[in-house]
């Protein structure tokens, strides 16, 4: 690509179960020009998330899909490289939704100022950002961990997940990842913290669960579903608390059978321990509440007490790879990919 080129990454057909690399096309165009009232942003990092997963299909969601030959969408840290905008100057940091590309048009909407300090740029796509309030959000509002109680979150060692459980540890509780593989859980527990954390690959998850929380389960931050649900079910103790996150286990397949329907079964469960189960989609359920959680986890991030792991992925070309492997858990953290170099 020449520096007067946009290459961008368009949605080239919806994939049928898990996306391929055919799923996705890279393309170059001249970089836009931008006209009054608006300003050229370059893109600095883009996060990757799950949620990118649903964008690509069109089956009715709380969003609109990507339109076939659009690029795909994502939030980015972005430098500003030419403004018509009297909000915005050359130079500044800015985090908004620029997108699969090197290069995007802005007027301004949904774009936010950064602090000109920030050390990590990235971190405001990851602890400081959606993953970090999502986490915030989710455990405090609808699971509202009391000391003492057994939080356990799956996908322990991602964007959410890990901000979860070292929140829990911040409010006294028994904390208990499950994730994929020995590595992530020995991080789990090392590098953040954790009570304990199991693998759930291995075929004894249930009784290694049972073992890790001898009191039953008080909170499930939900972030995945399928095998690792089931092997909770039998642990939720009455009045237990389920914030639904995410059910990433099913986005590559979610017309799949699961099996014999246990929707009453699982009903039944829900109703005799008078369980509390909450969905909630972040910024349209807890939008008003950023700028606290914004004040209060910066707070922890610089005293120490959360710590945060990142997987960098070096250019944008890499970007469709690199989201195939998250919705197969390959990532190890929350998965950011360097587009370019701020220039400071
Ligand atoms: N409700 C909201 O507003 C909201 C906002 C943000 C995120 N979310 C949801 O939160 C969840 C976590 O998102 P994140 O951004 O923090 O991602 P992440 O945890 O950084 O990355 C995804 C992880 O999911 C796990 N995973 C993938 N496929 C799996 C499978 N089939 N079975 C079990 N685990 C699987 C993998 O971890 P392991 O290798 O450890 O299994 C993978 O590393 C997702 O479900 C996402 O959709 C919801």
């Amino acid at each position: 690509m020449s520096n007067s080129e946009n290459l961008r990454v368009v949605l080239a057909s919806r994939p049928s179960g898990a996306p391929t690399p055919n799923n996705f096309r890279l393309e170059t165009e001249p970089i836009p020009v931008p006209a009054q009232g608006q300003m050229l942003l370059r893109t600095i990092c883009l996060s990757l998330d799950p949620y990118m997963r649903g964008r690509m299909s069109d089956a009715p969601s709380y969003a609109p899909p990507v339109a076939v030959g659009d690029v795909m969408v994502g939030s980015t840290v972005s430098q500003v490289e030419i403004s018509h905008h009297s909000d915005f100057t050359v130079g500044e940091l800015v985090l908004s939704q620029s997108g699969w590309q090197g290069y995007a048009l802005s007027d301004g909407k949904g774009v936010f100022h950064l602090p000109a300090d920030l050390k990590h740029p990235s971190y405001a796509l990851g602890v400081l950002g959606m993953p970090g309030f999502t986490a915030f959000m989710g455990l405090l509002e609808i699971g509202r961990p009391v000391a003492g109680e057994t939080v356990v979150v799956a996908a322990a060692t991602g964007a959410v997940g890990s901000v979860v459980g070292q929140i829990a540890k911040l409010k006294g509780c028994h904390v208990v990842g499950i994730a994929g593989g020995e590595r992530k859980c020995r991080s789990a527990v090392e590098d953040m913290g954790f009570d304990a954390c199991i693998n759930h690959r291995d075929p004894a998850l249930k009784d290694l669960l049972a073992q890790a929380c001898p009191k039953g389960i008080d909170i499930y931050f939900e972030n995945v579903g399928g095998v690792v649900f089931e092997a909770v079910l039998p642990l939720l103790n009455t009045r237990s608390r389920i914030p639904l996150c995410g059910l990433i286990a099913q986005y590559n397949d979610p017309e799949a059978p699961q099996g014999r329907d246990r929707t009453s079964q699982v009903m039944g469960i829900f109703l005799k321990r008078r369980v509390r189960l909450q969905g909630f989609i972040i910024f349209d359920d807890y939008g008003p509440h950023f700028g606290d959680f914004q004040k209060q986890m910066s707070e922890w991030f610089t005293a120490g007490k959360i710590k945060y792991r990142e997987d960098i992925v070096e250019g944008l070309e890499h970007a469709p790879e690199a989201f195939i492997g998250l919705l197969q858990g390959e990532n190890f953290g929350k998965l950011v990919v360097q587009v370019g170099v701020a220039n400071r």
